[in-house]
C-alpha cells in the first residue's frame, strides 16, 4: 500500500514545524529519517491526531536515543520513563509554567522530549510556546557573543523540585537534588550552530562573575532568549504530540485554563553533556 507523503509546515522561519502524514506509533525508517531531520532543522515540531499506548509512546521516544528518568516526578506503575502531566481542578500550580530547558540542571541534561496530551481544556488554553536559543545566540553583538564564550554557569534543581511532588506521595527529604555547570553558550552536537544555554527556572549564577553581575547578566539573558521574535507557540488539539530539542529550545506551559483538565504523558530523551 503506498505510504502517505511526508508533509513539513513552519510554524515561523526560525522555529517550529508541523509535520505531516508520519504516524508516531509505526515509524519506519524514512518517516523517522524525516522526523529527525525536520527536529534538527526547526527545533520543535508537532504532530496532530497520534494514537499511541504507553508502550509505543516509549517505543517512539527510542527511536531518537536512550530514554530518560525523571529525578523528581513519580512515574505510572512499571513505566519509570513516562513522565505524568496532568492539572485540574486541585492543581495550585503546574510544572514548566516558567521558561526553561528541561531538567537543564543534569549533568547530562536531555536532549528531547515528546509530549503526547489527550485531555486539553475544554475551553481552549494550555498552549505551550518555544524559543529558539539559535535565534537568540545569533541576535547577540559580537562584543557579547565574545563575552559569553568562555562563561559557564550554574543549574541547580534544588528550588525546583524541593517538595514538588508531595502531594503525588513522595518524601523528598533525603534526596538530592542535582546540579550542574554548563557553558552558558552550547554548540549543538548534530547541527554545529551555536545557542544559548541558561533559563530562569534551573541556572542560579554565572560562575566567572561578582553576584550583583551575574544576576543582572542572567536577568538580560534570561529576558532575551525568550523575545517574543525567537518564539512560536503551539496550540494543543486531542492527542497532538510535540518533540522538542532541549538543547536548542526553551519552553513554558501556559497556565491559563484552572480548573480546566489537562492531561498526558511525556517521554525524554537522554542527551550528552553540554559543550
Ligand atoms: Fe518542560
Amino acid at each position: 500500500m503506498a505510504k502517505n507523503s511526508i508533509e513539513i509546515k513552519p510554524l515561523t522561519p526560525r522555529i517550529g514545524a508541523e509535520v505531516f502524514g508520519v504516524d508516531l506509533a509505526n515509524m519506519d525508517d524514512a518517516d523517522f529519517k524525516a522526523a529527525h531531520d525536520a527536529l534538527m532543522h526547526h527545533q520543535v515540531i508537532f504532530f496532530r491526531d497520534q494514537n499511541m499506548d504507553v508502550d509505543q509512546h516509549k517505543a517512539a521516544g527510542r527511536r531518537f536515543g536512550e530514554l530518560h528518568i525523571h529525578p523528581g516526578s513519580p512515574p505510572p506503575d512499571g513505566h519509570p520513563e513516562i513522565l505524568i502531566i496532568h492539572a485540574d481542578e486541585n492543581s495550585k500550580r503546574i510544572a514548566g509554567e516558567k521558561w526553561h530547558s528541561d531538567v537543564s540542571c543534569d549533568a547530562e541534561p536531555p536532549m528531547g522530549s515528546m509530549l503526547y496530551l489527550w485531555t486539553i481544556p475544554e475551553g481552549g488554553g494550555g498552549d505551550t510556546l518555544f524559543a529558539s536559543q539559535y535565534a537568540a545566540y545569533e541576535a547577540l553583538s559580537e562584543p557579547m557573543k565574545e563575552f559569553l564564550a568562555d562563561k559557564t554557569a550554574t543549574h541547580s534543581g534544588e528550588h525546583v523540585y524541593r517538595g514538588r511532588y508531595n502531594h503525588r506521595g513522595i518524601d523528598d527529604r533525603d534526596k538530592v537534588y542535582p546540579e550542574s555547570i554548563h557553558p552558558v553558550v552550547r554548540t549543538h552536537p548534530v547541527t554545529g550552530r551555536k545557542g544559548l544555554y541558561v533559563n530562569s527556572t534551573f541556572t542560579t549564577r554565572i560562575n566567572e562573575l561578582e553576584k550583583g553581575e551575574s544576576d543582572a547578566l542572567l536577568g538580560f539573558l534570561c529576558s532575551h532568549s525568550t523575545r517574543l521574535d525567537f518564539q512560536c507557540r503551539f496550540r494543543w488539539e486531542r492527542n497532538s504530540v510535540a518533540l522538542w530539542d532541549n538543547r536548542c529550545v526553551q519552553h513554558t506551559a501556559m497556565w491559563d485554563y484552572f480548573p480546566q483538565v489537562r492531561s498526558g504523558h511525556r517521554v525524554t530523551i537522554k542527551g550528552d553533556r553540554p559543550v
